[in-house]
């Protein structure tokens, strides 16, 4: 039933028609538990609160299944903004972008363009640019313009997803690059990602513990608690100092660890998405945890 559940919303999260109405019907279903604002403005608002509770953010404008050039453009606009937001008010704040968002099925150069212009106004402010990982089908490509970034700038960084079979080989191959290393948000075939939850959780502790005795700064991306604890563990075993890794959690989720992991005196950081784009992100979220369903009932039967 679990599976079931969570091919169906891994499938709506992809539908295209969906993604484009929910753009006009406003936050609907119980989306505003984890979403973290509809603009700037608002996600502001947001952030300010959690950095008093010593939190850190990073901020994702939402978009997928972008095909024109103008949306995309206007995307750029929309993370360059926030970006002198972050600078204007001081946030402790960095951003996180998908690359389908700037352009990435369009063309590549014209997305590596829309990157370099986030990314020199990040670099005059020390802000650091995270490139998300989507689906498979944008795996190479995402590294791709990764690898044509590194290039020139030092300030991005990326994904890695313990469900693919050649994560650990593409994490050796970034080890001096800042990464965030999740579980997979994405449904994937056999042939590049393992399917069962005890391969996943290996690979992801075995790429997690690479990175902490690596030498670039590493997210731990879980809301996992057997994983936090171990790795809190292993940190405290091998003397890895607390600035070397923060830990990742999204926004609207274990709010309560979020704080003890903060005042325990380790990095936090809360992943806020936020814009009217929101009905793909949802949906993955509910693949991931039916348990969340309840919001729609709420949402649906409370009117
Ligand atoms: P998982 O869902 O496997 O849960 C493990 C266990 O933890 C559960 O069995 C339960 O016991 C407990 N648990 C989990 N959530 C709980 C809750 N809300 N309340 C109580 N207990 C709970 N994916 C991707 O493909 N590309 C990306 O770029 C990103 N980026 C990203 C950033 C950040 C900050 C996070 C946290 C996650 C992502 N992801 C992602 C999503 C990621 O791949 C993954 O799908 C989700 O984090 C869900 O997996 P978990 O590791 O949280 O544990």
């Amino acid at each position: 039933m679990q599976k079931l559940l969570r091919n169906f919303f891994i499938r709506l999260s992809t539908n295209k028609f969906l993604n484009q109405s929910a753009r006009k019907w406003g936050f609907r279903l119980g989306a505003e538990r984890f979403v973290a604002g509809t603009d700037i403005e608002s996600v502001t608002r947001t952030i300010k609160k959690m950095n008093q509770q010593g939190i850190s953010c990073t901020v994702d404008n939402l978009g997928e299944f972008v095909f024109h050039k103008e949306e995309s453009i206007q995307a750029k606009n929309q993370i360059i903004a926030m970006l002198n937001k972050i600078n204007e008010e001081n946030l402790d704040c960095h951003v996180s972008v998908k690359l389908t968002q700037l352009g990435l099925d369009i063309d590549q150069d014209f997305c590596i363009g829309n990157m370099k212009e986030i990314l020199d106004i990040a670099a005059r402010y020390d802000i650091f640019i995270n490139i998300d990982m989507e689906d498979y089908i944008h795996f190479q490509p995402t590294i791709d313009v990764l690898k044509t970034l590194l290039k020139d700038y030092n300030n991005v960084g990326t994904v890695i997803q313990s469900y693919l079979r050649c994560a650990e080989e593409v994490t050796d191959e970034l080890r001096d690059v800042r990464l965030r290393i999740v579980k997979g948000a994405y449904k994937e075939s056999p042939d590049v990602a393992f399917q069962s939850k005890e391969d996943i959780d290996r690979n992801f502790l075995k790429l997690a513990k690479k990175r902490l005795t690596g030498p670039a700064f590493t997210s731990i991306a879980t809301h996992d608690h057997r994983i936090i604890g171990e790795l809190k563990k292993f940190v405290a075993e091998n003397g890895i100092p607390t600035d070397r890794f923060e830990f990742q959690m999204l926004y609207g989720f274990r709010q309560e660890m979020q704080y003890d992991l903060a005042k325990e005196g380790y990095r936090m950081t809360t992943y806020m998405p936020f814009g009217h784009d929101w009905f793909g992100y949802y949906m993955r979220r509910l693949a991931e945890r039916p348990q969340n369903l309840n919001l729609i009932f709420k949402d649906v039967f409370n009117r």
